[in-house]
């Protein structure tokens, strides 16, 4: 039997891929990760100047990106993400359902607005965009891969997210239910639970004494993770090295859900 390369293994050439707030953070170095790997990436988000950005930085690497506007919880904005990405790479084989939003607060004074707007964008937001992909994955009869973005808090709670917690909870059930209702079109769907990954959202307040002590404190590893340590998971995931893992949520946080 051949062995593959490394290369070979987790190669994404003529695959055509959607990220979901690609604009920043994680989503902008997932998109950078699958174009680097050989995809044509769909750049998808509400901030669509920084997306062009994006677009300048992938393609002067050699790879491809086409920014599209998106927001996860208009559905009106959803199939017409797709389709624009359809027309220029071809059907998506590839969907990273990465938007999502932080609200925190004690249950007891939490705005029942934040608590919306949460679980809007991190739970129905993967659910409306899974959705989609999932009916034109099937469709097309090629099967595909989605890899939902949840988090460490899916399993290990703290206080002031509540809302954070539930949706990202919500969206590794979701994940496994995707998965084995569209197992029979070779539609794979798992998730990422990344711990804390240091973004330029939150690098000012890692770099304070409170957050020095939050991770000297909850995380086993003493350390934030840096964004780089995602990408051999996502690779794993979206690509066929990946072939027969559905409906796994891998914890990417250096022990905190321990
Ligand atoms: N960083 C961490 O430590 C960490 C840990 C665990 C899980 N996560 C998860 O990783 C994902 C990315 O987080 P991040 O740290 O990279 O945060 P971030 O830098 O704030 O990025 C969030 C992205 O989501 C997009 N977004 C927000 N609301 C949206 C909407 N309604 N429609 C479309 N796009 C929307 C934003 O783009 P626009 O504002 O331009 O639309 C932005 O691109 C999130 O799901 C987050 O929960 C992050």
């Amino acid at each position: 039997m051949t062995i593959a390369s490394v290369g070979e293994l987790f190669d994404l050439s003529g695959r055509t891929a959607l990220v979901t707030g690609a604009s920043s953070g994680l989503g902008w170095r997932f998109a950078e990760v699958l174009a680097a790997n050989g995809a044509n990436v769909g750049i998808a988000a509400r901030r669509t100047d920084r997306l062009e950005t994006l677009k300048s930085e992938i393609e002067a690497r050699g790879g491809h990106a086409l920014p599209v506007p998106l927001d996860v919880t208009d559905i009106d904005t959803i199939a017409p993400a797709f389709d624009a990405v359809e027309k220029a790479f071809g059907p998506v084989d590839i969907l990273v359902n990465n938007a999502g939003v932080a609200a925190e607060g004690f249950i007891a004074d939490m705005n029942p607005a934040d608590w919306r707007k949460v679980l809007d964008t991190n739970l129905d937001g993967v659910f409306l965009v899974g959705q989609e992909a999932a009916r034109r994955m099937t469709a097309v009869g090629k099967g595909g891969s989605i890899v939902n973005i949840a988090s460490a808090i899916a399993f290990k709670v703290s206080k002031t997210l509540g809302a954070y917690a539930a949706a990202k909870a919500g969206v590794v059930q979701l994940t496994k239910v995707m998965a084995l209702e569209l197992a029979d079109a070779n539609i794979r769907v798992n998730a990422i639970c990344p711990g804390y990954i240091e973004t330029e959202i939150n690098s000012d307040y890692f770099a304070t004494e409170g957050g020095k002590k939050m991770i000297q404190r909850y995380v086993p590893m003493k350390r934030l993770g840096d964004i780089k340590e995602l990408d051999g998971t996502l690779l794993l995931l979206a690509s066929d090295a990946g072939s027969f893992i559905t409906g796994t949520p891998i914890l990417v946080d250096g022990g905190i859900a321990l």
